[in-house]
């Protein structure tokens, strides 16, 4: 009998940036934050999980390279945490279940887009492993239970269990019982918002989302003002806008958070510098696209890298791919502007 399942799980990426934590081991942030999971056709990590009474020890393979799984880490402490529940939820309550929880498994993932570039790789690929595990150890969890453990893999993977408009809410608990995403809104509920993927640089960041954050935490005045004054409101007020499908307002809070998010990282010791000149040249040239325009048409937003996403109504997206174009002439290389994956679109801007 073989024990194997396959999940997918796709990106997300946030409007309200997640950039901190107060537990480093459990991966509860020093604020809540909010995002938009992209479609699973899109980017996503697929990952088979296999356990087997021969197998010596649990292993991992990323891309088809092995990583090790050392004690104590992140992947670890998921594993660990989904035999746990396999045991007590169907082992202890059923004497024939097969006892997975005291084999050992075999995790294989891949991303169909750049791993650690500032894509959300981190986010669809702890789904996507939380998920494989609850389905091959045929888990009766809620989302929210699966939340809680990916969260414990990456932060930003706790909303990728849920599709659409997803916050994570900061929850106050020492042990991180109340640290999770909920859906604020599903895809069907606001449909026509897509997001364009423009590839600046699909080679692995400098400074590691982990890593980049708790240097902010540890030196950054600017985040505690951030976190205390400024996300607080913001996440009422994107709520809404996404509840109203008002897109002026999502824009605007979703690239003010984008830019203030990329201040604490300069306002960090040493500075960290996600976004390169063709990231602030996208950002110029949507500036100027709404300006124009005498109302906001499109939103940017950069997480820990320089790859930027546009988030934009369905009717302006051509005009929008036509901009990118122009303005990034050689560089542009849109695999196919006009095909709608499911919704989104993807397109590459390369360095230049
Ligand atoms: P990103 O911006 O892509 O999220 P991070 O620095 O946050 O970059 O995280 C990258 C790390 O996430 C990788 O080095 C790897 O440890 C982990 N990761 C990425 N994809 C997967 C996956 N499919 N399965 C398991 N872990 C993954
Ligand atoms: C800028 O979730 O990758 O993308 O919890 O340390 O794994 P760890 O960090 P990660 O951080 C994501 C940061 C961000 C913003 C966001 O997704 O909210
Ligand atoms: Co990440």
């Amino acid at each position: 009998m073989v024990h194997q399942a396959t999940t997918s799980a796709p990106v997300n990426i946030a409007c309200i940036k997640y950039w901190g934590k107060r537990d480093t081991k459990l991966i509860l942030p020093t604020n809540s934050s909010l995002s938009v999971t992209l479609d699973q056709d899109h980017l996503r990590s697929t990952t088979t999980s296999r356990a087997d009474p021969e197998f010596t020890k649990d292993r991992l393979w990323l891309n088809g390279n092995e990583e090790e799984i050392k004690p104590g880490s992140r992947t670890h402490t998921c594993i660990a945490e989904l035999k746990a529940l396999r045991k007590t939820t169907v082992e202890d309550k059923n004497s024939s279940a097969p006892k997975l929880s005291t084999y050992h498994v075999h995790i294989s993932s891949y991303n169909n887009f750049p791993t650690a570039a500032g894509l959300a790789s981190s986010a669809s690929g702890f789904a996507a492993l939380v998920s494989s595990l609850a389905a091959l150890y045929e888990l009766p969890v809620s989302p929210k239970d699966l939340s809680i453990i990916a969260r414990q893999g990456s932060g930003s993977a706790c909303r990728s269990l849920f599709g659409g408009y997803v916050a994570w809410e900061e929850g106050s608990a020492s042990d991180g019982s109340d640290s999770y995403a909920v859906q604020v809104a599903t895809e069907s509920h606001w449909p026509g918002i897509h997001a364009l993927i423009c590839v600046v640089n699909d080679a692995k960041k400098g400074t590691s989302s982990t890593s980049g954050m708790q240097r902010t935490v540890e030196t950054s005045a600017l985040l505690q003002h951030r976190i205390k004054e400024v996300v607080p409101k913001r996440m009422a007020d994107i709520s809404k806008a996404i509840q109203e499908k008002d897109f002026d307002t999502f824009a605007r809070i979703t690239m003010a958070d984008s830019n203030q998010f990329h201040a604490v990282a300069l306002d960090t010791t040493p500075p960290i510098f996600y976004m390169n000149d063709v990231s602030r040249g996208v950002i110029a040239v949507i500036e100027e696209y709404n300006r124009a325009a005498g109302k906001i048409k499109a939103a940017y937003t950069f997480d820990a890298g320089p790859n930027a996403v546009i988030y934009a109504p369905e009717e302006n997206l051509k005009e929008i791919i036509q901009l990118i174009v122009k303005f990034f002439p050689q560089q542009a290389e849109f695999k196919d502007p006009f095909a709608l994956f499911g919704g989104k679109l993807e397109g590459r801007v390369p360095e230049g």
